[in-house]
């Protein structure tokens, strides 16, 4: 590791001062969609950039049948169809010697029996101290089950503890305030809040990690980001694919549980914290905080006029007719479920009185397009910008997430001639062209920040539950409105007319991406 890399407040454990320790990363849901496709593709290139610890195993639980040999062959396919980097076959066969499994049951206490004898099996022939990181790859409702079942099998050491148990937890965390409560509380029976980390896939991804650099990497931006100079702030994850396979899950969800409770407000909390102190997970995680304690409520009649929702009817995709949601495999044909929603809300601090955010997330979208603009305001009526009819185009600094992640800066320049003409034009950085297109995945910093200890990037239980509780009332006056206001938008296009309202009210429009 270069020394620059050690002194750079973003690396790995640098919240910690500390880098990836030796441990056995087991995977409960090892035998999952999410395993195949981003957990071993993860790990793969972790390994390729050497950044793995040495005394390393991975043990998938599941209750599929397979043993060590066909898990291998199962994380490789997994590792060809979605890894960034292709196979190194040298690299590969050291790789998966440190892959096992074990087919077990939550429901089966001999099962963590078994799981117990294999890792120590496991552990003594790669030198591993009897570290170990959980991943709660599993569906939500067996989350507690699964962290019972581990204390109870003596497989969980206290905090402070050596050698140290650390536990990973996807989203969903609950399905309201209620229900997530419930799951960290499952959680932390067993687990302290120091050994938890739930991952928000958004929080591992560069360009969300350069936002941070940007804001406060730069003397010119950090003067102007309040209500004196921000007219607006829009943040848009776009996605064009369906609900595919995931109609089980989705379909409880829906758009407003799925992306905003966790993506979209964690992007909303980057963008609008106040500089942290320091880099310190509680000290980032803290300023985040209070920025999900400053957002104005919106609560029964204010839902329907802040808050749009809507579900994709038949349309096209890639130039062939696609079925709207309800007729999608798995969705039944009175289905309610959002699949877009955008919102107007305010955070209510000295920063950001009066500016309003506009948010907005749906599937079967024209392209797949993220990003966060903020909108300056306007220059004075005078000069250049005297023709209210044509007035200047205002500046707006755009950090495009995903894809082509980059950053542009619309500037209104003159256009070379002998009259005045003004001409807007973009100045634009892309991450590729400066940095080649070997971006991380999400899950490969996330992993190795687990690994080092380090919680800054990963949801702190006070932080999932502000969310939830701002989430909840628009949940609840949906509920009370039924199919009421559920209005549709054709597949490929940019969502319902009611968003494009909720913007235009105020004399704004929604940004083309
Ligand atoms: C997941 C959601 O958390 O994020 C999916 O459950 C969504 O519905 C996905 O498609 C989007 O992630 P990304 O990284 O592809 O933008």
């Amino acid at each position: 590791m270069p020394e620059s890399a050690l002194r750079n407040p973003l690396a790995p454990g640098a919240g910690q001062g500390q880098f990836a320790q030796p441990c056995t990363l087991v995977i409960f849901g090892g035998g999952g969609d999410l395993t195949r496709r981003k957990l071993l593709p993860a790990l793969y290139n972790l390994a390729i950039d050497g950044v793995l610890p040495t005394n390393f195993a991975v043990l998938g639980f599941a209750l599929n049948e397979m043993d060590d040999q066909t898990y291998r062959a199962f994380a490789r396919s997994g590792v060809e169809e979605f890894s960034r980097r292709s196979i190194d076959e040298g690299l590969w066969q050291d790789f998966e010697r440190s892959l096992f499994y074990l087919p077990g049951s939550f429901d089966d206490p001999a099962s963590f029996e078994a799981l117990k004898r294999k890792l120590d099996d496991i552990e003594p022939k790669f030198g591993i101290p009897g570290n170990r990181v959980y991943y709660l790859a599993i569906p939500p409702a067996v989350i507690g089950l699964c962290v019972e079942r581990l204390d109870a099998a003596g497989l969980v050491h206290r905090d402070g503890e050596r050698p140290f148990s650390r536990i990973i937890v996807e989203k969903p965390i609950g399905h309201d305030l209620a229900s997530a409560r419930a799951a960290n509380g499952a959680v932390s029976k067993a687990f302290d809040e120091r050994q938890t980390f739930r991952i928000d896939h958004y929080l591992g991804k560069e360009t969300v990690q350069s936002l941070l650099v940007m804001r406060f990497g730069n003397s010119i931006f950090e003067p102007l980001w309040n209500q004196k100079y921000v007219d607006h702030v829009q943040i848009t994850v776009a996605e064009e694919e369906g609900v595919g396979t995931r109609a089980g899950y989705y379909d409880k969800a829906g758009a407003l549980r799925d992306m905003v409770q966790n993506h979209i407000l964690q992007l909303l909390c980057v963008t609008a914290m106040e500089p942290p102190w320091s880099m310190g997970a509680d000290v980032v995680r803290d300023h985040k905080l209070e920025i999900l304690r400053c957002l104005r409520p919106i609560v029964g009649p204010e839902v329907d006029r802040s808050v749009v929702r809507a579900q994709y009817g038949p349309g096209f995709h890639d130039g062939v007719d696609v079925p709207g949601y309800r007729r999608e495999e798995g969705i039944g044909p009175g289905s309610t479920t959002e699949t877009y929603v955008a919102i107007k809300l305010f955070v209510d601090n000295w920063r950001w009185a009066g500016v309003p955010f506009y948010i907005r997330t749906g599937k079967r979208l024209p392209k797949r397009a993220s990003e966060i603009a903020v909108q300056f305001k306007a220059v004075p009526e005078v000069l250049f910008n005297l023709n209210p009819e044509v007035p200047l185009e205002p500046n707006v600094l755009a950090l495009r997430i995903q894809p082509d992640e980059g950053l542009s800066l619309k500037i209104t320049t003159k256009r070379p001639g002998p009259r005045v003409k003004t001409w807007p034009v973009r100045m634009d950085f892309r991450y590729d062209t400066t940095y080649g297109d070997q971006t991380p995945e999400a899950y490969e910093r996330l992993l190795l920040d687990v690994m080092a200890g380090d919680a800054s990037l990963f949801m702190r239980r006070d932080a999932v539950e502000a969310a939830w509780a701002w989430i909840d009332p628009i949940l609840d006056a949906w509920k009370e409105d039924g199919n009421r206001w559920l209005p549709e938008y054709s597949a490929g296009t940019w969502g319902p007319i009611e968003a494009d309202r909720l913007i235009h009210e105020s004399g704004r429009k929604w940004r083309t991406l």
